[in-house]
């Protein structure tokens, strides 16, 4: 009888609470049928934004949808994404409580995962103060030549090899970032480097898979080997980053500060000298994840920007020829590119734009939250509601590029070569308050990166194999869009 009693109850509760949500969603954008507890969770899997740009195409450019029991709103079209993110920044700059997220960045302690409050704006301050002095201009340059070097001298000796160039660029791209956040460079077997590689990848997985306890925290208390693997990584990841951190402690001298790990602890110790309130936002817990989200947002991007740029090229070896050609006439082969060559060769800078478009390596960026009850295109957003931006959508939207599939840098350039404006709806960093504050770092760090690898070599497919996949590897669910396993040929071009 009781147990009768409890079945009636429970289904009671679910029946009410899902009449609750379909009476809350009349006034919410519309959207799918969506089921009790489950809601649409079966959308949330596989390519999730080009499911999302075939529901707009039945529900308009915002639609609502049902991540289990939680409201996510989905933005897929420019109009919206500026509506949202730039008209009503502040009531959108949010971020949702997603508990892989949250053990990743040790309670809410980094940027990226935080959400929007004073903590938050701290240390994205204090992000633009470190890159300012150790990731951009001069210093950027000077450590992507020294990484450069490293491999370039490595890919001469697999000439003419078909080679996955993957754990390569790895190492070219952390040691350009280690280098500013904390000072070090890797060997292709040095441990560290090995470790940092295998946990992002691995993170990139689980993350790609979903995970059931961030879509109902409460499993959270259920014994979960997901969890448990996290909960490693994290405390193995952060194991590293404080080592760091101690290290610069150690031999720290405020009149010679050397990178961004040192610049984080200055920021620390002068909140404890001035008693100022922002002292218990600036706990190591606080300073070894702005380091890492540096170190993390600086990496996987433009690595994988990267290896779409290789891919690209090797698919298309007259455009590779073209941005060959442009470097070659501006830079010649004595030097490596430098940033003030980025002017003069458009046509390479609209070949990372053009593969910046179609890879699209964050499709559905990070998820936001509302932060107030609002309201967008006259739908109310209650407060606390999941909102995503399909960048996937802006990139390949059939109005706004005519030939949004084709692979094609000239669209950024006029009849005379010469850069026009950047159509808004090219938005790989977002857009608004929690766009990325990585651009300039990013575009930077990829142009002469790029350029190098693209001036010293030239990528082919492989002999006999056919043209490679360019849709994107499915592993990594929305999350990122990566390239499958590739493999190229290099031929030295000196
Ligand atoms: C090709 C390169 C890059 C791309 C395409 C990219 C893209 C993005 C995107 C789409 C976001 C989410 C924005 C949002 O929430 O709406 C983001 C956030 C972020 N990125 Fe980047 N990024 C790149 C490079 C970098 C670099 C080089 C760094 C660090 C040096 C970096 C650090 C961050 C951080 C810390 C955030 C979190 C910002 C916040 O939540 O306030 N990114 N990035």
């Amino acid at each position: 009888m009781w147990l009768m009693t409890i079945t009636v109850g429970l289904v009671t509760l679910v029946l009410v609470t899902w009449l609750r949500d379909y009476v809350k969603r009349w006034r919410m954008p519309p959207g799918p049928f969506f089921w009790p507890i489950i809601g649409n969770i079966y959308f949330f899997s596989g390519r999730m934004y080009t499911t999302c740009t075939d529901l707009a195409k039945k529900y308009g450019d915002v639609f609502s949808l049902k991540m289990g029991m939680t409201d996510v709103v989905v933005l897929n079209s420019l109009d919206a994404v500026k509506e949202a993110f730039v008209k009503k920044g502040v009531d959108f700059a949010g971020r949702p409580y997603i508990l892989s997220m949250d053990i990743f960045s040790e309670g809410g302690k980094d940027i990226a995962f935080t959400d929007y409050s004073p903590t938050w704006k701290l240390h994205r301050k204090l992000f633009h103060g470190a890159i300012r002095g150790y990731a951009l201009g001069e210093n950027l340059q000077t450590k992507v030549h020294e990484s450069l070097e490293d491999t370039i001298a490595e890919f001469t000796k697999m000439e003419g090899q078909a080679v996955d160039l993957e754990v390569y660029i790895y190492k070219l791209v952390y040691n350009v970032i280690c280098s500013a956040a904390f000072g070090v460079r890797y060997t292709m077997d040095d441990e560290e480097f090995n470790t940092l590689m295998k946990i992002n990848k691995d993170t990139e997985e689980i993350v790609g898979q979903g995970l059931l306890a961030d879509v109902y925290p409460s499993l959270r208390f259920l014994p979960s080997p997901t969890l448990t693997t996290i909960r490693k990584m994290t405390k193995q990841y952060m194991g590293i980053m404080q080592r760091h951190l101690e290290e610069h402690r150690e031999t720290f001298d405020p009149s010679n500060l050397r990178d961004i790990t040192d610049h984080m602890i200055k920021a620390q110790k002068d909140a404890e000298e001035e008693g100022i309130q922002d002292i218990n936002s600036l706990t190591d817990t606080h300073l070894r994840q702005t380091i890492s989200d540096i170190f993390g947002g600086g990496t996987d991007t433009t690595i994988f920007t990267l290896r779409w740029a290789i891919l690209y090229l090797a698919v298309y070896p007259e455009i590779q020829e073209k941005v060959a050609a442009e470097l070659d006439s501006v830079v010649g082969r004595d030097r490596l590119p430098e940033l003030s060559d980025r002017e003069a060769t458009p046509y390479t800078e609209a070949t990372i734009l053009e593969v910046m478009r179609m890879g699209s390596i964050a499709p559905l960026s990070l998820p936001h939250a509302t932060t107030v009850d609002t309201t967008l295109r006259g739908y109310q957003i209650p407060k606390g509601t999941w909102v995503m931006p399909n960048l996937w959508a802006l990139h390949r939207d059939p109005d706004t590029w005519g030939d949004p599939d084709v692979f094609r840098p000239e669209r950024f350039l006029d009849e005379n070569g010469k850069p026009v404006p950047k159509p808004a709806a090219l938005m790989p960093f977002s857009a608004g308050r929690r766009a990325c504050p990585g651009e300039a770092v990013g575009k930077a760090d990829t142009f002469l990166l790029l350029g190098g690898l693209v001036q010293n070599f030239r990528f082919s497919i492989p002999e006999g194999e056919g043209p490679p996949d360019l849709t994107p590897d499915d592993k990594t669910g929305g999350d990122t869009c990566i390239p499958y396993p590739y493999k190229v040929v290099m031929t030295c071009r000196k």
